[in-house]
């Protein structure tokens, strides 16, 4: 009999034990960390919306975006309120350096190249955020890699970009350019006026120009490339839509 009782007791303590551990551990994931990391923020000179409770800035952004949406895209180079109105409207009034919640997680947006460099110096202190594991299979590479491997592959892309190789593509680039324009007048040229649906030009374009100026003579392989590309993000957008349920691999 009394073995029961103190089973039972034991029991209890055990429980009550796992619950107030666990509250401990929701109370500080939902409020305690996010408060901290604000002060932190802010000490430091970055600015931001207060923390509200779990949902951050989830909810205006999203509604943002709705009302943003909900009227035809405007026909000026001025799309950044449309496509992204929430950091539009975040960057305008915060300044340079500022932290968004994506919930009770800061997003911390960083505009100053000094301090962007510093970031990209210290690659294993700010590692990438977590990806889904099927997007990482479908896109290795700079996009997925960490710490030294991504240093390693950082190094070898870097001189394509130096401006003296950048100026020898230029030939190539206004090829393609010409050959897409020289089009639309011929569509132009029949009908007076045409509406035109860019998109599909714009892909094409840029796939020619980086084909002929990364591949030059092997004009078509490059094409067979992109072709395959196209598919690979075809894939990964379908994986960045979907949810991932861990364990599903
Ligand atoms: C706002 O929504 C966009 C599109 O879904 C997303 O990329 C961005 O991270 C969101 N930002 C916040 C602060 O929730
Ligand atoms: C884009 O290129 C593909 C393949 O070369 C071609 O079939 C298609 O007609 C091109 N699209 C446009 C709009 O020029």
């Amino acid at each position: 009999m009394e073995m029961e009782v103190f089973i039972r007791v034991l029991v209890s303590l055990l429980v009550s034990g796992a619950l107030l551990i666990w509250g401990w551990r929701i109370l500080k994931w939902v409020w305690l960390k996010p408060k901290k990391l604000e002060k932190w923020l802010r000490q430091q000179g970055v600015t931001g919306n207060p923390y509200r409770f779990l949902s951050g800035d989830i909810r205006e952004n999203f509604s943002m975006i709705r009302q943003a949406r909900s009227k035809p895209m405007p026909l000026s180079d001025d799309i950044v309120p449309y496509v992204s109105p929430f950091l539009h409207q975040h960057v305008n009034k915060y300044g340079k350096n500022s932290f968004m919640w994506i919930g009770p997680r800061p997003r911390v947006t960083l505009m100053d190249p000094e301090d962007i460099k510093d970031v990209f110096n210290k690659f294993n202190d700010f590692p990438k955020p977590d990806i889904n594991p099927l997007l990482r299979l479908l896109i290795p590479g700079l996009v997925s890699l960490e710490g030294d491997k991504w240093a390693k592959h950082r190094k070898i892309i870097n001189p394509a970009f130096h401006q003296d190789k950048l100026k020898n593509m230029l030939s190539a680039f206004y090829h393609s350019a010409t050959e897409i324009t020289s089009k639309w007048e011929k569509m132009v040229a029949m009908e007076g006026s045409s509406e035109v649906d860019v998109w599909p030009y714009l892909v094409n374009l840029t796939r020619d120009a980086i084909s002929r100026a990364a591949f030059g003579s092997s004009y078509e392989e490059g094409k067979r490339i992109f072709q395959l590309l196209e598919e690979q993000t075809g894939l990964a957008i379908q994986v960045i839509r979907s949810v991932y349920i861990p364990g599903r691999r």
